[in-house]
């Protein structure tokens, strides 16, 4: 029988791909501190942002033949020196340069010998070449890109960067702006950063001739840059004004250095003191101890403490005041801090007074917070119009810069050209927007640096004690700096599509489950959805888009018409809409529903639009991998048949069995087919469970086992992922599926018989027979370590591969404390978390049972893993002799299920991990002889293939 995906035309994706690389990349990019990020994320904050490189993996692998080689792709994807070194294959040459990355002497791209690939775009024979090859492939035209919900224009823009035709949709306005801001402007305006700087310049001027006297100085060659500032409140017992700092740090980069801000309190009046750090210490006055702590706040005067609930009333009800305590210097060589003086004070009252008398200013940003989950704390402590996200002398400045971009704005339109005009009031606009998060008073203060962090840290609004007032007329927050970033990042943007501006690019603003294409337009959708609570787009975006909407309704009237931005539409899991739960679930049940129905109406309009044999990469991350069930729900009733599954993990590499024990983040990607026929024929009879059952573990087994042969150093959970692809094709080729009983089977039944498959290929491959004897928790034990490869490990995992041995992961744990649980993760135990330790119970020192299960002195134990860690707790406080003894005396040298738990952990233990080493010491030595297991067996040499090699070599 032809199976439904047997016509379609073969691509990449649904093979193997060099996943192991880009993850080296990935992590390059990602875990660098910002210093190496593509330059769209610099053009404007955007929430949940992809690395490059696996963004440009999910688009090539998508359109290219599958026979394209893996070192070509890489090649492709701008990986790679120049020229490798004899007898090396890229691949080798990459593992090579990321295990020896820490030892490395210059910087990354030197020890790799080749730039970030997110700096380099591909070469005009390199895009000709491809789109050759793309063109016979894709009959004789280049294939059309679509990303449905584009964000800040990651996947579009790499689409672009190779020359395709390319679509971006987005609903929230802000990320549309951005996504005009990186793929629209660059090719059809072109650099227009000269013009933007001119622009600038007259606007900054304008708006500093403003403010001048709101931020005076005390010589005409020092310029405040930063102010610190709190709260105060009257104490409610004894009258006298109470300070709400939490620490009066200003700056604090390492221990000496310090700049702190004391508050010497008078009854009803509050002034400052500037500390450094040696002064603080001298008077016993602890800058890191403030007046609040969680929320609740002591009196320095009466020592009486205001409970956190009294002071978000006084909030509420304005009944507070905004302390401006401490000052930063620009002076010409360096920075200074001093206590304000009454003159900075007055300065501040000053455009307390301006703000609330002009009319211009009384009702700008009156808008409501919208009173989602997110902007709750906002709420709690009165910030209920987003004009009061700001200190009166912030809300000034911003009001001012954006005065004065309406004073030129008509003239920026007169002097250029229409799409020209529209870049250079768009990227103005988008300076000013960045500036809004360090700028306000969700804004933390950065104490290593002395001024404003970002407010978007954590994807979250939190109020803030104490926040930094930012002179936006000088120095490193200022206007000119913001606008200085777009313009270079901008730039460099348009240098990066220097080679593809005739391509057809469009953006579009709108809900992605009602897309404004025609049917059968596009030939590739990539995409990366929100993924259920794990980022409230909308919610966040409106601190920025009730700016933007000054700046822009008049350009973009129709995006810009609505107060906020769009909620209902959003595909996010926000309970905050759901307004009543009713007798059917909870809440959280009814937004969970609500976001699965938008997502599977997502997926429907992308098959719409997709041609007959056309693909969908859907790519998300692994925080998000407890998804794949509904995702794929979602995606099989939109019609679609899945046909593979990757996971490019963002790590370096590491020796084997050197894996970092903390876990490393992972990209997931699951392609999809449209069938050649344009519709989904389901099978009219559903499909036996029991037949379907067969075919899976048969397809993820194989998969396992080609997986294994085409790389050493791919990780098990990578495998069992990269199985669930051919899993799913099967299941959705079968689709329906029902049991004996005609219950419908789902997904993840699917996906547990190909976890439990592939299990059995590792344990196989890993381990032979040597788990024969040894009971399930013990096996579970090894298993855990066999397959993850660290400590600490997704619950959901952890528990469904206890099924799979039958253990019952929580009914073991109070008892046996093999594993502890930390939020979502489980983390397994070591023989010290679990023994009571030897010669402390000789000193008679009481050791809580309850705490430590085991006890070093039994006869015997339940399991084979409880006696080895016995064994490996005596060995390491009692020594090699007695714990031969101990050992003799209990028969473990003969005991077949303790001799097979040793040799296993001695295989799946990371070396990092310290088990390890006592591992090591037992079977070595004379317990090693008694035990009769050869060490030498177990213990690996990492060091061949070690030579670096430098830049020079090329
Ligand atoms: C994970 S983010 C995309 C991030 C993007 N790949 C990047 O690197 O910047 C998901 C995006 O989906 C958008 N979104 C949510 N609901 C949508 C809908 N119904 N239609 C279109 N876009 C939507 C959100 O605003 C968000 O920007
Ligand atoms: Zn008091």
């Amino acid at each position: 029988m032809t199976k439904i995906t047997d016509n379609l035309r073969k691509l990449k994706i649904e093979e193997v791909l060099p996943t192991e690389v880009v993850g080296i990349e990935n992590m390059k990019e990602t875990k660098s501190g910002g210093s190496t990020m593509s330059s769209h994320r610099l053009i404007h904050p955007w929430f949940a942002r992809r690395p490059t490189t696996a963004t440009r993996l999910a688009v090539l692998s998508s359109i290219l033949p599958h026979d394209y080689p893996n070192e070509k792709l890489l090649k492709l994807m701008q990986i790679g020196p120049k020229r490798l070194p004899e007898g090396e294959s890229l691949i080798e040459y990459i593992e090579r340069k990321s295990l020896t990355e820490d030892e490395r002497s210059g910087t990354i791209p030197e020890h790799y010998g080749y730039d970030y690939p997110h700096n380099r775009s591909p070469t005009k024979e390199e895009l000709n070449e491809l789109h050759t090859i793309l063109r016979q492939h894709w009959d004789g035209d280049l294939p059309t890109i679509l990303d449905p919900t584009s964000g800040s224009g990651t996947i579009p823009l790499e689409s672009l960067r190779y020359g395709l035709p390319t679509k971006a949709n987005e609903l929230n306005p802000v990320a549309w702006l951005l996504n005009k801001a990186v793929l629209e402007y660059p090719v059809q305006a072109g650099d227009v950063g000269e013009q933007i700087k001119n622009w600038a310049e007259k606007i900054d001027e304008y708006a500093s001739k403003e403010l001048k006297s709101y931020f005076p100085s005390d010589t005409p060659d020092k310029t405040p840059s930063h102010y610190f500032c709190t709260y105060s409140i009257e104490c409610p017992s004894c009258g006298s004004r109470l300070p709400l700092a939490n620490k009066w740090w200003f700056y604090k980069q390492s221990s000496g250095n310090g700049h702190a801000i004391k508050p010497i309190i008078d009854g009803k009046s509050i002034d400052y003191q500037y500390l450094t750090e040696k002064e603080a210490n001298k008077q016993g006055f602890d800058p890191s101890k403030g007046t609040v702590d969680n929320a609740d706040a002591e009196c320095p005067t009466c020592t009486v403490v205001t409970e956190g609930e009294t002071i978000k009333e006084k909030f509420k009800n304005d009944e507070f005041s905004y302390e401006v305590c401490g000052i930063k210097y620009k002076t010409g060589n360096g920075s200074e801090y001093r206590a304000t003086t009454q003159v900075d004070r007055d300065a501040f009252k000053k455009a307390e007074e301006h703000i609330s008398n002009n009319l211009d200013y009384a009702t700008l940003l009156s808008t409501s917070v919208s009173d989602g989950n997110k902007t709750k704390e906002l709420r709690n402590y009165g910030i209920t119009q987003w004009r009061d996200l700001f200190s009166p002398r912030q809300l000034l400045s911003h009001a001012v810069y954006l005065q004065a971009f309406e004073e030129y704005k008509q003239e920026i339109r007169d002097q250029h050209p229409t799409q020209e005009a529209e870049a250079i009031i768009t990227l103005l606009s988008l300076a000013a927007s960045k500036l809004i998060e360090r700028n306000c008073r969700a804004a933390p203060l950065r104490i290593d640096r002395g001024y404003a962090a970002n407010m978007f840290g954590t994807n979250n609004f939190a109020f803030q004690w104490t926040f930094a007032e930012s002179n936006m007329t000088s120095g490193s927050l200022s206007y000119i700096s913001a606008v200085d970033d777009v313009v270079d990042n901008y730039g460099e943007i348009v240098d990066y599509l220097s080679e593809v501006k005739s391509t057809e690019v469009s953006v579009s603003q709108g809900d992605a489950a009602s897309l404004n294409y025609p049917d059968e337009s596009v030939d590739a959708v990539v995409v990366d959805p929100p993924y259920g609570n794990n980022v409230m787009y909308a919610e966040l975006s409106d601190a920025f888009y009730v700016w933007l909407k000054e700046y822009l309704q008049d350009t973009f009237p129709n995006e810009f018409s609505i107060e906020t931005t769009n909620k209902s539409d959003e595909a996010v899991e926000n309970i905050g809409l759901v307004k009543n739960s009713n007798h059917d679930g909870s809440k959280q049940s009814i937004a969970r529903q609500r976001y699965e129905d938008k997502m599977s109406d997502i997926f429907s309009g992308c098959f719409d639009v997709l041609q007959p044999g056309g693909i969908l990469t859907v790519y998300f991350t692994d925080k998000e991998a407890g998804a794949w069930d509904a995702l794929t729900m979602s995606l099989i009733n939109s019609g679609f048949l899945i046909s593979a599954t990757h996971t490019v993990t963002s790590e370096k590499l590491a020796r084997i069995g050197m894996r970092d024990v903390n876990s490393a983040d992972s990209t997931l990607l699951i392609a999809c087919r449209k069938p050649t026929s344009g519709k989904t024929v389901r099978n009219e009879t559903a499909s036996l469970w029991s037949d379907v059952k067969n075919s899976t573990q048969k397809v993820a087994k194989e998969k396992a086992n080609e997986l294994l042969q085409s790389s050493v150093n791919i990780s098990k959970t990578d495998i069992i992922i990269g199985a669930f692809g051919p899993t799913l094709r099967v299941f959705t080729e079968k689709y329906p599926v029902v049991d004996v009983h005609d219950n419908p089977i789902r997904p993840k039944q699917a996906l547990e018989q190909a976890r439990a498959a592939v299990t059995e290929v590792l344990i196989e491959q890993e381990l032979g027979d040597s788990l024969s004897s040894v009971d399930s928790l013990t096996k579970w034990y090894i298993l855990m370590w066999l397959i993850y490869e660290r400590s600490t490990v997704p619950y959901d995992d952890a528990n469904q591969l206890g099924i799979g041995v039958g253990v019952q992961i929580d009914d073991i744990k109070r008892d046996t404390k093999i594993w502890s649980k930390s939020k979502a993760k489980l983390i397994l135990q070591g023989q010290s978390d679990r023994v009571r330790d030897y010669t402390a119970l000789e000193s008679g020192e009481k050791r809580r049972k309850r705490a430590y299960p085991l006890d070093p002195r039994d006869e015997s134990y339940q399991y084979s893993i409880d006696s080895v860690h016995a064994a490996l707790n005596v060995l390491e406080t009692k020594g090699s002799d007695y714990a031969w003894n101990w050992l003799n005396e209990r028969g473990l040298q003969d005991d077949t299920r303790f001799i097979q738990t040793v040799s296993s952990l001695l295989k799946v233990l990371p070396k990092s991990y310290e088990d390890y080493d006592a591992l090591v010491n037992l079977v070595s030595g004379d317990t090693g002889q008694l035990l009769g297991i050869n060490v030498e067996e177990f213990i690996k040499n990492d060091d061949e293939n070690d030579e670096e090699t430098t830049l020079d070599d090329f």
